[in-house]
């Protein structure tokens, strides 16, 4: 199959690069030059592990090209891909979708023959009806089927998600838009991963209900871990005790700052729009969001506490800033929230991040960007694990307290134990555990 990946951003940069490693013939197109011309020079503009690889082996075999023109990548094509941002609206909240709207009137102007448009976007609800209606408009000869076909890849394990989904989920009624859509999973379909037909509005309801339930997976075993803190108890061991009813599982129990990223933040939000439309409140969703909002900043207050209070003029050192370990993506970081009130607060910060330094300069002002970990702990009264990358993981707790002013740890991941830090003299501040310092 020829395929067109409108969008060559996190998802249209991994989604093609797999689709051409499926043996497909892929064009990724965008708008932004100075991508194209990286990705053109073997640069990846993004961190996301094994991509480096997978990129240049289908570029070596001529299977994976880049390019800023989308008009004959269009007109080449079988299938063509809508992979472009759909940020939160500025000012109301709604999915922003004129990229989506603008690629679908590009995409029309420019199609030759029977070709299928599929947005893989993440979209609200209705969305595939007015592509359908731009394409129809700027082409009314246009041969074409609109299909979603909703992306839930992870950043930092994308290609492994997008290889071995749980499930792949495709809206559409039309039948040789179906054909197409199978020819182009047919490795994974042939690796057994369920491909789940639906209808066209269906499929794009499925991807905001599944991350606004994994959102609230988060949130309330965040609650939780507030009142285990309370009580005594250990919010750790409560997630293990749930998560092993199957009804239940295990994944997105983990306690912690608040979810952020470039998906869950805005699709909650944009779902709770769509359902105000509609005069259907979603109130679960709605106090998710809520709490969550209130929990990144909240996250200063467990600073304070191990500080005593005494955060004015005192060097607060943040390790992770990235809102999640192995991705340079900063969108909605719990960090950044964080940082800002610690400041707000009179603290002077200190961060290290392994792979977002770069990226964070656009979200935080005010820091000292470090080298490493015991770079960014010097002269620091508080340590503040955020992220939990693995370098952060087994540091040396002894080379830590030599060069911090106080020996105080706020691990916001659960990922040291409180005994063990505690022998090498550290005042300790976790999540949703019983305090032992
Ligand atoms: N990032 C994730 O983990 C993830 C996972 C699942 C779904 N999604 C969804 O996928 C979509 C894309 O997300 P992303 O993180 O890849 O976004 P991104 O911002 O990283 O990339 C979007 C790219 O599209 C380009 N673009 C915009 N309009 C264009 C046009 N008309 N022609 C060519 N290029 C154009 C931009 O220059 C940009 O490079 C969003 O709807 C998002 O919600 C993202």
């Amino acid at each position: 199959m020829r395929v067109a990946m409108i969008g060559t951003g996190y998802v249209g940069l991994v989604s093609g690069a797999c689709f051409a490693d499926f043996g497909h013939e892929v064009i990724c197109v965008d708008k932004d030059k100075a991508k194209i011309d990286a990705l053109e020079r073997g640069v990846i503009p993004i961190y996301e592990p094994g991509l480096d690889a997978l990129v240049a082996g289908n570029v070596r075999a001529g299977r994976l090209k880049f390019t800023t023109e989308l008009k004959p990548a269009v007109a080449e094509a079988d299938a063509v891909f809508i992979a472009v941002g759909t940020p939160s609206r500025r000012g109301d909240g709604h999915a922003d979708l004129s990229y989506v709207h603008d690629a679908a009137r590009e995409i029309a102007a420019a199609v030759k023959g029977f070709t299928v448009i599929i947005t893989k976007s993440t979209v609200p609800v209705g969305t595939g009806d007015e592509v359908e209606r731009i394409v129809a408009e700027t082409r009314p000869d246009c041969d074409c089927a609109v299909v979603s076909n909703p992306e839930f890849l992870r950043e930092g394990a994308a290609i492994r998600d997008f290889k071995h989904p749980d499930r792949i989920v495709v809206g559409t009624d039309n039948p040789r838009a179906r054909e197409v859509m199978t020819e182009l999973y047919r490795p994974l379909y042939l690796n057994r991963s369920p491909i789940l037909f639906t209808d066209r509005r269906t499929a794009e309801l499925i991807k905001y209900a599944a991350n606004a339930f994994l959102a609230t997976k988060i949130t309330f075993i965040n609650e939780i871990a507030d009142l285990a803190e309370k009580v005594g108890a250990d919010v750790q061991e409560i997630a293990r005790g749930i998560g092993l009813d199957n009804r239940i599982g295990t994944k997105f129990l983990h306690a912690g700052p608040g979810y952020g990223g470039s998906c869950f933040p805005k699709d909650t939000l944009a779902l709770l729009k769509t359902g105000q439309d509609h005069d259907t409140p979603l109130r679960i969703v709605e106090s998710v969001v809520a709490v969550n909002d209130t929990r990144k900043r909240a996250m200063a207050r467990k600073v304070s506490a191990a500080l005593k209070g005494e955060v004015r003029g005192k060097t607060v050192a943040v390790l992770g800033l990235t809102f999640k370990p192995n991705t340079d993506d900063m969108r909605e970081a719990p960090s950044i929230p964080l940082i800002t009130a610690l400041q707000d607060m009179g603290a002077k910060v200190r961060v290290y991040d392994p792979e977002g330094m770069e990226q964070a300069k656009a979200y935080i002002s005010n820091v000292a960007f470090c080298n490493d970990a015991y770079d960014c702990a010097q002269g620091a009264s508080a340590l503040v694990i955020v992220t939990e990358w693995e370098q952060f993981r087994a540091l040396d707790v002894a080379r830590l307290k030599d060069t911090m002013e106080r020996p105080v740890l706020v691990d916001l991941r659960n990922v040291y134990r409180a005994e063990e830090v505690a022998r090498h003299g550290f005042a300790y501040e976790c999540v949703g555990r019983p305090r032992k310092v």
